[in-house]
């Protein structure tokens, strides 16, 4: 048995296989407790009160930030900004940066594997106006060759919209090679790291990554809390996305100043608690270490990689080598919709994804329109992968094949 299991509340006294981490993970007791801590000894509204509470608030908010920054190796702490999800960082991006810069004629490449999250909110942006979407192909294993790439980040690109890790294939792209080419186009890199964040260490600055941004939920942190990493100069030279209170630093009749960031970007009340939870949940992995989790989920995927490879009926989407999933294994059932083959693993207590994974270019680009998606975290098991490679081995049979 994983010697992490017993830190999760949510495993305890029953049989549930989750293997749906790529689309929200599991909280240890820690991150319960930490925000219980804030609720019991410090709830009120950070940064306005002048008492007591609100300054002890403000305080965990901060140095929730600062946790934030440290584990993508921002340079500062105000380069962090909290948003509710990784959707809202990108559309922040988009709206922001995206509208005040782009113009009629500009190109913004974005990769065919993208979420939708970071699809949909370039779209906007070329719609309104008048910029182009170049879509950045990628073989089916989910590799983006250098040629490809090259042919379409050109000097008319001004964003590139990558993932760092795919949600549906688990390849990691080679963010920093293609940072520095667009760089060198004068475009700028923003990096989806919802798949990526959780699973292995990130240096914002290593990867040459210009905006970053990722999800609590997916990381142990409560839901509501994202974040977006951005480079100061580009922060300090957008214009806000949401405006009201606590973004400006003074407001009269016929003029307004912004605060400076990062409060420009976060109006109204913040979601403290869940900062709070974020930073625990932070706190929690780093005491863990990426290695050993790296390599855990190496283990564990190999395990589930070699049981399905096994199953005739089964087909593995993706790379063959188990470390270059990220924990995620996209696959299907001969005969058998993703859909079906999710609700008959439900009557087994197996929980995993089924669908397009809000990535339908991606799944169209495969040649399918559905899949089945189990997702792993370190704290899964041997046990859990072998009982849920025995449940697909029956999927057919349990549906009358
Ligand atoms: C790669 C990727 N980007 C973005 C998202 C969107 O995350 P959220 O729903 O937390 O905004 C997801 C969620 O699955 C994802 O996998």
């Amino acid at each position: 048995m994983n010697s992490y299991r017993s830190d999760f509340p949510i495993f305890q006294g029953n049989d549930v296989i989750y293997f749906d981490n790529a689309a929200t993970t599991q909280r240890p007791a820690a991150v319960f407790d930490a925000m219980k801590r804030f609720n019991d000894e410090c709830n009120a509204n950070p940064l306005r009160g002048l008492y007591d509470w609100s300054v002890r608030a403000t305080e965990r908010y901060e140095q929730a930030r600062h946790t934030v920054a440290e584990l993508i190796g921002a340079a500062r702490d105000c380069e962090i900004v909290f948003t509710r999800n990784t959707t809202e960082s990108i559309n922040l991006i988009a709206y922001s940066y995206g509208l005040s810069t782009l113009h009629e004629g500009d190109e913004i490449a974005v990769s065919i594997m993208e979420h939708h999250s970071n699809q949909l909110p370039w779209r906007m942006a070329a719609e309104r106006t008048g910029a182009k979407i170049v879509w950045i192909e990628c073989e089916p294993d989910g590799t983006i060759t250098r040629e490809e790439y090259q042919s379409k980040i050109t000097e008319r690109t001004r964003i590139v919209a990558l993932t760092q890790v795919s949600n549906v294939l688990g390849s990691t792209n080679p963010i920093r090679e293609i940072a520095d080419y667009a760089h060198g186009k004068g475009a700028v890199m923003v990096v989806d790291g919802a798949q990526s964040t959780p699973h292995m260490p990130v240096d914002v600055r290593e990867l040459g990554a210009d905006f970053f941004v990722f999800s609590g939920h997916k990381l142990m942190g409560p839901m509501g809390i994202g974040v977006l990493y951005g480079r100061i100069s580009l922060l300090n030279a957008m214009p806000p996305f949401l405006t009201g209170g606590e973004m400006i630093e003074s407001v009269t009749r016929d003029s307004l100043t912004y605060a400076p960031v990062p409060e420009k970007f976060e109006a109204g009340t913040v979601n403290a608690l869940g900062a709070v939870g974020l930073a625990a949940a932070i706190r929690y992995l780093q005491d863990i270490g990426f290695e050993d989790i790296m390599e855990r989920e190496r283990q564990l995927t190999q395990r589930l990689m070699d049981g399905l490879s096994a199953l005739p009926e089964v087909k593995i989407f993706g790379q063959k080598d188990a470390s270059r999933h990220c924990g995620i294994v996209t696959f299907e059932v001969e005969g058998c919709h993703p859909h079906d083959v999710a609700s008959v693993l439900d009557t087994e207590h197996i929980c995993i994804r089924a669908g397009h994974h809000c990535a339908q270019p991606l799944l169209i680009h495969l040649g399918v329109s559905s899949t089945a998606r189990a997702s792993l975290y370190f704290y899964n098991t041997e046990e859990e992968v072998d009982r849920f490679v025995q449940a697909v081995s029956c999927v057919r049979r349990w549906m009358g094949y």
